[in-house]
C-alpha cells in the first residue's frame, strides 16, 4: 500500500481495520524472513582464533593505544594502559597477530631486546615515516599476551630479513635448553621459553612484503619453513602469506607447490565502502548510500572465501591446510586532520554489522578457515577500542565482539536461513544474517544481524532436534542512524542493552529486531 493510497478514506479505512486486527489478534502477520537449525546435527567446531585480534606498529596502535610505558601518568602495568587492557580482557582474545602487517618485513626482532636505552631508532617506513624506538620488542609483547591472556601470533619478516634472523628469533623464544641464543633471553629477564604457536612466514609477499611472485614465494616459503624450528616441546603452526580478495593464482600456486609445509595460508580481505582505494569514503557523517554500499562489499568476503577454499579443495580435500583469514576489516578514508599514515578512522554502527556479518561468513566456513585477525585491536581502522590521551572508549565493532564470544569453540549449527531482501540504488543483499552454534553445555547462541537500514525485522527460528524450555539472556546492539559513532563526548551512544522483543512458542522463536541492529540470544 502506497503513501498516495492512504489519501482516499475507503482505503485508508481498510488498512486501518487491517492494522487494528492485525495488532489484536485475528490476522497474524508471516514471519518473511525465516530460519531453520538442526539442534542435534552440529557440524565442525568454530575456533576461537577466529576471533583473533591484530596490533602492528603503526600509528597509535601500539604506542599511545596500547603501550604507554612504565613511567606513564596513565596508570599502567609494565608500560600496558591498564584501561585498554581491561577492557580487552572481556573480549576474550584468542590470538593477537604482531608486529605487522607490512611493518612485519621491515622489523628486525634484536632490535627490540635488551635495555631500553640501548635499543636503535629506526624508521618506520610504511606507516608515517614516524621513528619506532622499538620500546615495544620480543619482551614487551609477550608480556602483553600474558595480561590479556592471549596466545602471541608472530608475523616474522621474509622480505627484507634472513633465513637465520627468522630461525634465531624462533631460537631465542622457544628452545628451553643452553644456547647462546636461549641464554641471551634469559640475561634478558625471562627464563623459561616461550609457547608460540601461529608463526607467519611473510606478510603480503606479493606487495609491501617483497613483491614477489607466486612461484619464487612458494619457494622461499619452503625455504624459511624449512629453519623455523620446533624446540623443546613448542609445535609451530606455520602460515603462509596468500593473497588479497581475488587473486586465486597465488593462492593456487602456493598451495601446490609449498602446502605440505604449511598449516595455514593467509588471506586479506578489506572492505572498502566505495569499492575504490583511492577514495575510501568516510568513517563517519554519511547516509544510507554508503551504509548500504559499506555492508555490500563486506558481504563479498562470502564469495572470497568460497572461492579461495574451492582451489585449496582441489590440492588439500581433506581440510588439513586452514584458510587464515589474517586481516579483515573496513578500511575508509583517514579521520580528517589525522596523519594519513597512521590509518585513525571512526567506527559507526555500519562498522559494527560489517564485523557481525563478516563473522557470520568465517562461522559459516569454519571448517577451513581456522584462525582470522580483524584489522587493528586499538586506533587503527576497525579498532575495539580509541583513545585519546588518558581516555578511551569502547566502539560499536567492540560489542559484537563481546557478543560473539558464544561462539567461541562452539559447535556450528548450519542455517537454513530465507530473507526477505534489502535493496537500495538498485542493488540488493539479504536482510538477515545469522549464526547458531551450540556449546559444550548443550545450549543453543543465535547471533541474528538486521541490516535494513529503516525496516524493522521479524524473523522465525524453527529449532529441530531439541526440546526447547527457554530462551534467554538477549543483549541488542542498535542505534538512531546508520552513521553513529561513540565519541569522547557521547562514549555510549552506540552501546548494548537488554533484548526482550521475542516470543517463544514451542520450538519455533520469533525475534523481532529493529532497523540496523545485532542481538544476541541463548536458547535451551
Ligand atoms: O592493516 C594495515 C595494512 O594492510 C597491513 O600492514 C598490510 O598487511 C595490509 O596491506
Amino acid at each position: 500500500m502506497t503513501v498516495n493510497s492512504l489519501e482516499n478514506p475507503v482505503m485508508r479505512t481498510i488498512f486501518l481495520v487491517v492494522f487494528v486486527l492485525g495488532l489484536s489478534g485475528p490476522v497474524s502477520l508471516q514471519a518473511q524472513n525465516t530460519m531453520t537449525i538442526n539442534a542435534d546435527q552440529p557440524r565442525n567446531k568454530i575456533s576461537r582464533h577466529i576471533y583473533g585480534q591484530f596490533s602492528e606498529h603503526l600509528g597509535t596502535g601500539v604506542y599511545g593505544g596500547l603501550w604507554v610505558g612504565k613511567d606513564s601518568d596513565i596508570p599502567n602495568t609494565d608500560g600496558f594502559r591498564n584501561d585498554v587492557v581491561e577492557a580487552l580482557k572481556e573480549l576474550e582474545i584468542p590470538n593477537l597477530r604482531w608486529p605487522g602487517g607490512c611493518f612485519a618485513d621491515e622489523y628486525h626482532w634484536r632490535d627490540g631486546i635488551g635495555p631500553q636505552e640501548d635499543r636503535p631508532t629506526r624508521i618506520n617506513t610504511h606507516w608515517g615515516m614516524v621513528e619506532e624506538k622499538n620500546e615495544v620488542g620480543t619482551h614487551e609483547f609477550m608480556r602483553l599476551t600474558e595480561l590479556l591472556d592471549t596466545e602471541p601470533y608472530i608475523s616474522a619478516n621474509v622480505g627484507s630479513g634472513t633465513v637465520q634472523e627468522m630461525a634465531s628469533w624462533v631460537e631465542y623464544m622457544t628452545y628451553n635448553g643452553t644456547s647462546t641464543l636461549a641464554n641471551l633471553r634469559r640475561e634478558n629477564g625471562q627464563e623459561k621459553a616461550w609457547e608460540v604457536k601461529f608463526w607467519g612466514i611473510g606478510n603480503e609477499s606479493w606487495g609491501c612484503g617483497g613483491n614477489m611472485q607466486a612461484d619464487y614465494y612458494a619457494d622461499l616459503y619452503r625455504r624459511y619453513a624449512t629453519f623455523a624450528k620446533d624446540y623443546s616441546g613448542n609445535e609451530l603452526y606455520k602460515i603462509a602469506s596468500g593473497f588479497s580478495d581475488d587473486n586465486y593464482d597465488w593462492t593456487e600456486t602456493v598451495v601446490k607447490n609449498a602446502g605440505r609445509m604449511m598449516d595455514a595460508i593467509s588471506l586479506h580481505y578489506y572492505t572498502i565502502p566505495t569499492g575504490n582505494w583511492g577514495q575510501k569514503g568516510p568513517s563517519m557523517n554519511f547516509e544510507e548510500e554508503m551504509y548500504f554500499s559499506g555492508l555490500r562489499q563486506g558481504l563479498k568476503m562470502d564469495e572470497y572465501v568460497s572461492r579461495h577454499s574451492a582451489i585449496m579443495d582441489q590440492y588439500d580435500p581433506e581440510k588439513r591446510i586452514a584458510l587464515a583469514v589474517d586481516e579483515w576489516g573496513i578500511w575508509t578514508d583517514p579521520l580528517p586532520g589525522s596523519n594519513p599514515g597512521f590509518l585513525q578512522q571512526q567506527n559507526s554502527i555500519r562498522d559494527a554489522l560489517i564485523a557481525s556479518t563478516t563473522l557470520d561468513i568465517l562461522n559459516k566456513h569454519s571448517d577451513r578457515v581456522r584462525i582470522a585477525n580483524i584489522a587493528q585491536t586499538v586506533n587503527v581502522l576497525q579498532a575495539m577500542i580509541l583513545t585519546e590521551g588518558p581516555e578511551m572508549l569502547k566502539t560499536p565493532t567492540y560489542h559484537v565482539f563481546d557478543f560473539y564470544t558464544v561462539h567461541h569453540d562452539a559447535m556450528l549449527l548450519p542455517l537454513h536461513i530465507e530473507t526477505e531482501d534489502y535493496s537500495h540504488g538498485g542493488e540488493s543483499i539479504p536482510s538477515i544474517s545469522a549464526t547458531a552454534s551450540k556449546d559444550k553445555t548443550g545450549a543453543v547462541h543465535l547471533t541474528v544481524t538486521n541490516l535494513h537500514a529503516t525496516e524493522d525485522k521479524e524473523v522465525s527460528l524453527n529449532i529441530r532436534g531439541m526440546d526447547v524450555e527457554t530462551a534467554g539472556e538477549g543483549r541488542i546492539l542498535t542505534a538512531d542512524a546508520v552513521d553513529a559513532v561513540n565519541t569522547f563526548d557521547n562514549p555510549d551512544r552506540v552501546s548494548p542493552g537488554p533484548f526482550d522483543n521475542y516470543t517463544l512458542e514451542g520450538n519455533q522463536l520469533i525475534l523481532r529486531l529493529p532497523s540496523k541492529s545485532v542481538i544476541v540470544i541463548r536458547i535451551e
